[in-house]
């Protein structure tokens, strides 16, 4: 009984070829290695069989090099929130310096570099000035038994930039009041800025629970432009233009409001309709976003602003070997002299000409405010006289000074554009588990029953030969680990 049953079972075993093509699940293979002679029949089989296999190597060829390629697609979703996170609004006056501000000392120091005076320390264009800016430009530029006192740049842009409890008359978020209190300071190119809702000096983040104007933020502004500069030359600290800058951004992102804010003009009230959008992009190989943690002193999360901050203050540490106000860092601060003769330059060469020194990569994740922007004239007629003696000003100031800006969420949704990968692992089998099923009808098993034939066969030949060679098991010493492993391996 135990003989036939071990002999049934060896004759079954696919150590022949035709025998195993018999059992074979893979298609045509039985035709092909028929028993037999050659025939027409068993031709075609085998023409078609190698057919087959040749658009089967092209497809799954043309399916791995689509995967190699690492596509991406773009999905564009409207998400629906019960609440917002309020985003950081910074504004700054496009005025630096308070004229009535600066003293003697200051001048002595900047006037230089704000084009005031001369490399002589005297009034450089006189004929450009207004009578009583000029009566007040000479007495403070009367450097006669002057004796210039210690200049600190960080103080003087604090203490003549524009204050922010005479320049903001009104302020309410979702219908409450809001003070300076509620307003950081921080420093930009554009001096001394505010910044609302920055989720700094512990204050909790703000947010809103409905869209529409009443929900957002709406402040009353005083540009103060009696306190302008003279401009009577280009130069970086001084502007033609009057006004405010403002950016919205995430409370993630440092503003960099010289690139990215808008400019709201006095003697309007501009409504911002915004429209939060999450970016989500993929790292390589699929896309290039930055994935790794960002390499700076001084910022803890990646932002393009971020990095193109970093990156700025480096290159001035390296060039002139001081920082401006406004970086961050604790090195010295450029003195008036190295900011009109290195800083200055330097930056604008950067921002305006660099391709090389400061290349940010867009990140992972980034947050950004779609606005539309309009605006009605304020002071209307029939106010003006009202507003006039409201804050204690002539109609003509209130018409050339007041501006009021409302922030405001469009919608309580945000738009969620997402990269997302086209094509993965999972794909890529799923393809070609498919193409094989069409063109030879295998599976991995199939593939499996291959190695097992040619593992057996193998084993035939190898057992043929050391009988051939009249070796019996016993005759021999055998190497230990050699005899394991073929009692192992057949
Ligand atoms: C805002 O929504 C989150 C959950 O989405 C909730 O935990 C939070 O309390 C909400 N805040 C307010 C002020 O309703
Ligand atoms: C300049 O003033 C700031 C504070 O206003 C101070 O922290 C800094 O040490 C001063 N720098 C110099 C060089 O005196
Ligand atoms: C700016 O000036 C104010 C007073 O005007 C002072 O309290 C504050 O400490 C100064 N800040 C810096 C950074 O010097
Ligand atoms: C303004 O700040 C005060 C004090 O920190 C706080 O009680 C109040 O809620 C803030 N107002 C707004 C609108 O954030
Ligand atoms: C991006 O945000 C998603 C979900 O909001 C989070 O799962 C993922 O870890 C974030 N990626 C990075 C690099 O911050
Ligand atoms: C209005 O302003 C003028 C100077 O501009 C000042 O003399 C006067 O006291 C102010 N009046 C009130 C009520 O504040």
């Amino acid at each position: 009984m135990k003989g036939s049953s071990e002999e049934s079972i060896e004759s079954i075993r696919p150590s022949n070829l035709q025998a195993f093509a018999n059992i074979s699940t893979l298609h045509g293979m039985s035709h092909i290695f028929a028993y037999g002679h050659m025939t027409f029949r068993r031709f075609l089989w085998t023409l078609s069989f190698l057919g087959s296999l040749g658009l089967l190597m092209l497809v799954c060829m043309d399916r791995v090099s689509y995967y190699l390629e690492y596509p991406h697609v773009t999905k564009l979703d409207e998400v629906a929130a019960t609440n917002l996170t309020f985003p950081s609004v910074t504004f700054c006056n496009l005025n630096e310096f308070r004229f009535s501000k600066i003293t003697r000392n200051d001048l002595y120091h900047v006037g230089e570099l704000l084009a005031l005076l001369n490399n002589n320390y005297q009034i450089a264009n006189p004929h450009l000035a207004e009578p009583e800016v000029l009566a007040a430009l000479k007495d403070k530029a009367n450097f006669q038994n002057f004796k210039p006192k210690l200049f600190n740049m960080t103080d003087f842009y604090n203490r003549t930039g524009h204050d922010i409890n005479d320049m903001l008359l009104q302020c309410t978020f979702r219908g409450e009041d809001c003070y300076p209190v509620n307003f950081s300071t921080i420093y930009t190119r554009y001096g001394k800025c505010y910044t609302f809702n920055s989720g700094l000096d512990g204050n909790p983040l703000l947010t809103t629970l409905k869209g529409g104007t009443g929900n957002g933020l709406e402040i009353m502004l005083d540009i103060q432009q009696d306190e302008y500069l003279p401009v009577w030359g280009e130069t970086d600290e001084t502007s033609y233009e009057a006004g405010i800058k403002v950016q919205i951004h995430s409370q993630d992102e440092p503003p960099f409001i010289d690139q990215l804010g808008f400019g709201v003009a006095p003697g309007f009230q501009t409504f911002v309709s915004c429209q939060q959008q999450l970016l989500q992009y993929l790292p390589p190989p699929w896309g290039d976003c930055k994935s790794t943690p960002i390499d700076s002193e001084f910022f803890s999360t990646y932002s393009i602003t971020a990095c193109r901050i970093d990156c700025e203050t480096r290159y001035l540490l390296e060039n002139c070997n001081c920082r401006m106000v406004h970086m961050p860092g604790t090195s010295t601060v450029c003195t008036p002299e190295q900011y009109k003769d290195c800083a200055d330059p330097a930056l604008d060469f950067l921002v305006e000409k660099d391709n090389d020194y400061c290349v940010c990569q867009t990140p992972c994740n980034m947050t950004r405010y779609g606005k539309e922007l309009s605006m009605v004239k304020i002071p209307s007629k029939a106010s003006a006289k009202y507003l006039a003696k409201k804050f204690n000003k002539t109609e003509q100031y209130i018409g050339e000074n007041i501006l009021v800006l409302d922030i405001f969420f469009e919608a309580l949704n945000y738009e969620k554009i997402e990269q997302k990968k086209a094509y993965e692992i999972a794909g890529l089998l799923g393809d070609i588990g498919g193409q094989m099923g069409l063109f030879i009808g295998a599976s991995v098993l199939t593939i499996l029953e291959i190695f097992d034939y040619l593992y057996e066969s193998t084993c035939d030949t190898l057992r043929s030969h050391s009988d051939s060679l009249g070796f019996t098991p016993n005759m021999l010493p055998r190497h230990p680990t050699l005899g394991n492993f073929e009692e192992f391996a057949c």
